[in-house]
């Protein structure tokens, strides 16, 4: 295994922009949210990596939120069913070794302060919890001013009132009497623009140096956000995991260094990340797709380039995964490339994406079995769609594959 030279805090703010995009229309909530965390807890002087460990839960606190749907229910100030995705956030981060440590935070964004304040919990943990939960409703609040185009700071005295109602019930005194000092200034709701607010946690992430984090702890956080894109539909269960696996195994069977075949499993991972802006419907749509939808499903492998291209050293990764629709022929899509662009790897990531999909059930197919699935890849490889050298690679394996695509193995 080997090591990678990757800034935690970049990852996971560029990660991030994924979960930013289930709220289709309502983009930027987990960066407003990370930033006022940010400044309450600065404004208390919290320490420097106290405010890293708050940064970091508060970008992720709705990674429990991978339906459309559900991120719509969140944007009512009060909602009964609101502790399902913070449990599910929590049992996420606590898979991984560099995030587990945040796991009781995102567990409690949504608990009050009035049962929080006496659960057994050390109380940096409760309070930067809590922050967050009051950042987070101040960012509800302003989505109608935003939603009706109305200036915010016309709505900012209605919002301190709101906040201030809540307090000692919902939110700790001592993080609302932060709230109502950092507000007062025009400057902290102008900061609250979209570029304001990436320029702010662009800063702070370039402030953070960066370390090296081996292929473990990497395939750990890119886990994490394949779980939450195959979340987002029943029938896509597992499918970023089993397409990452069987590229590595293609990868090996090629000879391919073993860098390579873990980069191939990280862009396996994470090919599919842009879906998440996908809204529920249509990935669950048993019928065919309007032209409209079909644009609209079709943009994802485009949106995770645009996620995965800004972490350095991930250059490789973001290539692979975001060619994952491409074609031989040039037919693909996003960017209709061919080879020399398309790499080996890219065409690896192509064919087992297929042939997982085919392996797995869809709202308007049944799964199909091994040799049904070959006959297809080898029409595509004919039709000078998929690599023949790749399609060949799976047939004389198709056992293996088929065990590793259905979760067998
Ligand atoms: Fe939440
Ligand atoms: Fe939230
Ligand atoms: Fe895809």
């Amino acid at each position: 295994m080997s090591d990678y030279n990757i800034n935690l805090h970049e990852a996971i703010y560029s990660l991030s922009d994924a979960l930013d995009l289930v709220g289709v229309t309502h983009i930027h909530h987990g960066k407003r949210v990370a930033y006022m965390a940010v400044e309450f807890g600065k404004y208390l002087g919290w320490t420097r990596s106290w405010l890293d460990d708050l940064f970091q839960a508060a970008i992720l606190h709705d990674c429990g939120v991978s339906k459309t749907t559900v991120h719509a229910k969140l944007a009512q100030f009060e909602w009964e069913q609101e502790g399902e995705h913070c449990r599910i956030g929590a049992d996420l981060l606590a898979s991984s070794p560099l995030l587990r440590h945040l796991s009781p935070i995102v567990l409690h964004h949504h608990t009050h302060w009035s049962k929080l304040k006496d659960a057994d919990l050390p109380m940096n943990v409760k309070l930067a919890a809590n922050c967050i939960y009051m950042a987070d409703r101040v960012d509800i609040l302003m989505l109608k001013y935003i939603a009706d185009q109305v200036d915010i700071l016309l709505g900012k005295e209605a919002i301190r009132k709101k906040v201030a109602e809540k307090c000692g019930e919902w939110f700790c005194r001592e993080l609302v009497d932060a709230f109502m000092e950092v507000s007062r200034s025009e400057a902290f709701w102008f900061s609250l623009e979209a570029n304001h607010v990436n320029s702010y946690l662009s800063i702070w992430t370039s402030e953070t140096a960066s370390r090296n984090m081996s292929f473990g702890e990497l395939r750990s956080i890119a886990h994490i956000f394949s779980c939450i894109v195959d979340a987002k539909s029943p029938f896509t269960r597992e499918h970023s995991d089993r397409v990452a696996a069987l590229a590595r195994k293609i990868g090996e069977l090629f000879g391919l260094s073993e860098r390579n075949c873990e980069m191939l499993e990280l862009a396996g991972l994470l090919h599919d990340i842009g879906k998440l802006r996908v809204p529920d419907e249509l990935l669950d749509k048993p019928g065919r797709f309007t032209e409209s939808e079909k644009i609209t499903v079709r943009r994802h492998s485009f949106d995770t380039y645009s996620i995965l291209r800004n972490i350095k050293g991930f250059e490789q990764v973001t290539l692979w995964a975001s060619q994952h629709h491409e074609r031989l022929d040039g037919n693909g899509y996003p960017f209709h490339a061919k080879p020399p662009d398309l790499s080996l790897e890219a065409r690896i990531i192509e064919t087992v994406d297929v042939f997982q999909a085919l392996a797995q059930r869809r709202p308007y197919r049944d799964s199909l079995e091994p040799d049904k699935i070959m006959d297809i890849l080898v029409k595509e490889s004919e039709k000078g769609r998929l690599d023949p050298k790749v399609v060949e690679k799976v047939g004389a394996h198709i056992q293996e594959c088929w065990l590793t695509a259905i979760g067998g193995t």
